[in-house]
């Protein structure tokens, strides 16, 4: 073994490695990141002349008193009255905000849908959002919303921001480019990104019909849940959170900037883009994972846990304990529980649960479930396996048993969900699909011991 001259020498890292080009890795760390150098300041945030002639802005996803404080410094080639002008309204309609609630729509119901086809028409991030429910109320910053998005074209200087929401997105089909003030986050089916409350972006099709699901979050932030007795390691690894390095443009050109707010959307003329920040520093900034680092934990010896064990991120209410949103994953895993009925048990919720399928078959439903497809089961309404999962769940030899090529979510929140006209009327919903539990049998027939 060759002995360095030096005992006291240390090998030291050059380059960081190991980690995606364009992308830092973490969960809610103050990142600082520059893309020309020296245009970051160090050692204080406000100085009186900022490098390269950059304006120096904050941008707060919390109250300035919040512990921690959530906020990122951005030093930019406009400050951001630059991007706000007079603004007026416009419409989207098929983008709805809670509370939404149709006098003609029944919303307490188990309902199904497939897929959301594609259709010919051209379709941006924004003229494609399709509201499916909303829950609580977005004046007060409570609730949620799920949403469908079918894309098929880049915005071309039009540029967006969401004031009521962050947006949780979750790609099904196609990949698409999120090209934000912050930085560039390119996203495919597997992955998730969220966007925070504020953030100003671009989306552009990298490959396309694009389709996929979005939680829009009008509460606090999503944060990774408390691990309890679980501890360190497994489930979702901060690590595995990747936030995106700085990426500016100086563009100057007549452009749009559409801004959601109070539930309504309104459109404003500028002549530049927006995504100038040059240098960044903080914790309130976009960031993607990749849901195949998801490590699952479960049953081991018998019995089955509740389906929070698969957290991946949730969103507080003001009432500890009780999610304004939970986000929650059920991908391949290893079932080897001993004399235990392995799928989702029979249950009524006080959560109201959304579902998508981003491919594969769950095993609760063995059909009828398909990949871009969702359901909803409501406040209190109850639900559990089918006939099919529950004969073969309960007749199965119990050996080690791999769920593989699955990957399905849940959008859990406190609130009840009212379906959109759109969700009622007009997205492909399953009339049949309340009769899956029809013929469950009665077995009971007093004799004890029987099975
Ligand atoms: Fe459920």
């Amino acid at each position: 073994m060759n002995h360095p001259t030096d005992p006291h020498k240390m090998t030291q890292a050059s380059t960081p490695v190991g980690t995606h080009a364009g992308y830092m890795p973490g969960f809610g760390n103050d990142f600082e990141t520059e893309a020309l150098p020296g245009a970051l300041p160090q050692g204080m945030n406000s100085p009186q002349r900022c490098n390269y002639g950059l304006y120096g802005e904050q941008l707060s996803g919390t109250a300035f008193t919040a512990n921690p404080p959530e906020r990122t410094w951005c030093y930019r080639i406009r400050p951001s009255v630059k991007h706000s002008h007079r603004y007026e309204k416009i419409d989207l309609p098929y983008w709805k905000s809670a509370p939404c609630v149709d006098p003609d729509v029944i919303s307490l119901g188990q309902y199904r849908w497939d897929a959301v086809p594609h259709s010919d028409q051209g379709l941006t991030w924004l003229t494609g959002m399709r509201t499916m429910t909303t829950a609580g109320d977005v004046n007060t910053q409570v609730g949620m919303a799920s949403h469908i998005y079918l894309v098929t074209e880049s915005m071309v200087d039009a540029y967006f921001f969401s004031a009521d929401s962050e947006l949780l997105v979750v790609p099904q089909e196609g990949r698409l480019r999120f090209a934000t003030e912050l930085g560039i986050i390119d996203l495919e089916p597997k992955e998730i990104a969220i966007i925070p409350r504020g953030l100003v972006y671009r989306v552009e099709v990298l490959e396309g019909p694009a389709r996929g699901f979005v939680c829009e979050n009008y509460g606090q932030k999503f944060e990774m849940p408390g691990r309890g007795p679980i501890g360190a390691n497994c489930m979702a690894n901060p690590r595995d959170f990747k936030a995106p390095v700085a990426a500016f443009e100086d563009r100057e050109v007549p452009s749009t900037l559409t801004v959601k707010w109070c539930g309504q959307f309104h459109t404003t003329k500028i002549d530049q883009s927006p995504l100038d920040v040059v240098a960044w520093h903080g914790n309130y900034a976009p960031y993607k994972y990749d849901l195949r680092t998801y490590c699952p934990v479960g049953a081991i010896l018998f019995d089955h846990p509740d389906p929070s064990i698969f957290t991946v991120l949730t969103a507080p209410s003001g009432q500890p304990g009780t999610a304004n949103i939970d986000f929650v994953l059920f991908r391949e895993r290893w079932m080897v529980a001993e004399d235990t009925f392995r799928p989702p048990w029979y249950h009524k919720n006080i959560m109201s649960e959304l579902m998508g399928n981003i491919y594969g078959q769950y095993d609760a439903k063995p059909q009828g479930f398909v990949p871009g497809g969702m359901s909803l089961h409501n406040m209190m309404l109850p639900h559990g396996p089918d006939r099919e999962a529950f004969e073969k769940a309960s007749n199965a030899n119990l050996g080690p048993d791999k769920l593989d090529n699955t990957m399905s979510f849940m959008f859990e929140t406190r609130f009840p969900q009212h379906l959109t006209p759109f969700a009622a009327n007009e997205a492909p919903l399953q009339d049949d699909y309340i009769d899956c539990w029809t013929s469950l049998e009665k077995k009971f027939d007093g004799t004890p011991g029987k099975k």
